[in-house]
């Protein structure tokens, strides 16, 4: 999905399709570029209401769509988006498109949400589908918008979808190996200095999480360092990614309805992957670190049992509970490695918890850290990227939940009771007393429905969260 991206200062005379802005009174505001009457939008049930969308056949054969944004003096990058979001589905069966949009946003940056959100809500996954999905659109003029925030919103939306086609390929195929891969194009691409160790440089460099947990599949692990390392940089971000291309939960085996969507367990590595190679597009002056342990979580003769003890990077031994407790195993390991380049800061993301799911449902992710400054930085970059984000604390008087009777500390808690803040607390112990903060985003990872900039599957959601870290760093 290419879309070819124009500002011109006027109106285009060919478009097929025009998106214009419309108030909740029903007026055009200035810079509409055309006239619509109040009237005929009321019949046709059109509120003006932010995401709300109604097709207006025009005199020359074209068609004008009236996208609400609501009440004018209410006007942020949150109805940008879906009004975006609103064009972008309407037209994505035509060839060229354009739209006044950008003329109600408050500053020149609500232009690159107006983009992002356009392309991501025309997002199709092919898939093994005979018929593949029908996209036509080639061409999108975003009428006097700043061709800068056009270009970061293009930038943000391929990362994003980028994400989406890895989190939506099934697992038998995006293997560890295969992201590896992935990891590869995307160095090649981009300029970016790669680093993929295989199972046997894994076990040498005693990265025991990762290991224990690949111990039960046949597909081989992968523990990848993706980075933009632009000459003259002073400051560096390390993202760590969890990796784990399908999760069955290994011997504390999940039930079906649990495994369905499981595939998706790698999304936080596909949003640093893509951040990573986004940075580079934007020729960031800061060094961004991508860190990914990639491994199934598979049973079999082989797996690890509960009650085995694994010992991670950094030399904790962790005895292994619940093997279905999998992403801070790989996390320890991938955290202590990035600690140990010593980065200004550590962000890690995962789809760790169900238990986040159930705190924060699926349109927020949460965030935990050891620096004020850091996870305020964070949820920042979070609202610009219109992926909200909600802190939970670390708790220390939990900490005691994971001392071990064989083990430095075992992998899981009391069962019901605060489990994110739990694996963040895990987390914390591989952390290298850095700068660190860590994102779970267990319920955003995946959409059941079609919502706004979202379609039905991987939401490639962490990837413009990273990206805006990096960028206002
Ligand atoms: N990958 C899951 C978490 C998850 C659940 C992601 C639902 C997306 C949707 C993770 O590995 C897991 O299984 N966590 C367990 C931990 C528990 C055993 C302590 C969980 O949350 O149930
Ligand atoms: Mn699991
Ligand atoms: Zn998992």
């Amino acid at each position: 999905m290419t879309i070819e991206l124009t500002t011109p200062a006027e109106i285009p005379g060919d478009v097929e399709v025009l998106g214009v802005p419309v108030h909740a009174d029903l007026s055009l505001p200035e810079g509409a570029g055309v006239e619509l009457d109040p009237a005929f939008l009321r019949r046709c049930g059109f509120e003006g209401k932010p995401g709300q969308a109604q097709a207006v056949p025009a005199e020359d054969g074209s068609c004008i769509v009236a996208l609400g944004v609501g009440e004018p003096g209410s006007i942020d990058d949150e109805v940008l988006r879906r009004a975006g979001a609103a064009l972008g589905r309407h037209t994505a069966k035509v060839g060229s498109a354009a739209t006044t949009l950008a003329a109600v946003a408050g500053d020149p940056a609500g232009a690159g949400a107006i983009v992002e959100s356009f392309a991501l809500a025309a997002y199709r996954y092919a898939g093994a589908r005979s018929e593949p999905p029908t996209h036509l659109l080639t061409r999108l003029a975003v009428v006097g918008a700043d061709p800068a925030m056009v270009r970061l919103g293009e930038v943000r939306a391929r990362a994003i979808a980028r994400a989406r086609d890895w989190v939506n390929e099934p697992a038998r195929s995006m293997t560890p190996t295969r992201l590896a891969g992935v990891a590869g194009e995307l160095a090649r691409e981009h300029g970016l200095s790669l680093e993929v160790w295989d199972e046997h440089r894994i076990a040498a460099e005693r990265l025991g999480g990762l290991a224990g947990v690949a111990a039960g599949s046949a597909e081989p692990p992968r523990l990848i360092r993706l980075a933009h390392e632009p000459a003259g940089a002073t400051a560096t971000l390390a993202f760590v990614g969890k990796g784990i291309t399908f999760d069955s939960g290994g011997l504390s085996l999940k039930p079906p309805t649990g495994m369905m969507t499981m595939k998706d367990d790698m999304g936080g590595a596909a949003a640093v992957l893509a951040s990573v190679a986004a940075a580079a597009e934007l020729e960031l002056p800061v060094r961004v670190v991508g860190w990914v342990a990639a491994t199934e979580n598979m049973p079999s003769g082989t797996a690890t049992h509960p009650g085995d003890v694994l010992v991670a990077r950094n030399g904790k031994s962790i005895e292994v509970l619940n093997t279905d407790a999998e992403g801070r195993l790989v996390l320890a390991d991938a955290l202590s490695l990035a600690a140990e380049e010593e980065p200004d800061a550590i962000v890690d993301i995962a789809t760790l918890t169900g238990a986040q799911v159930v705190a924060l449902g699926k349109g927020v992710a949460g965030v935990m850290g050891t620096d004020a400054s850091l996870v305020e930085a964070v949820i920042a970059a979070g609202a610009r990227a219109g992926e909200p984000t909600w802190q939970l604390p670390l708790v220390d008087a939990y900490r005691k939940q994971l001392d071990s009777e064989v083990a430095d500390l075992k992998n899981i808690g009391k069962a019901g009771e605060a489990g994110t803040i739990i694996a963040g607390l895990f987390l914390r112990e591989f952390a290298g007393g850095r700068a660190w903060a860590h994102l779970d985003i267990a319920g955003p990872s995946w959409s059941e429905e079609v919502r706004d900039w979202y379609t039905k599957g991987g939401t490639g959601w962490g990837a413009g969260t990273l990206l805006e870290l990096a960028r206002t760093w």
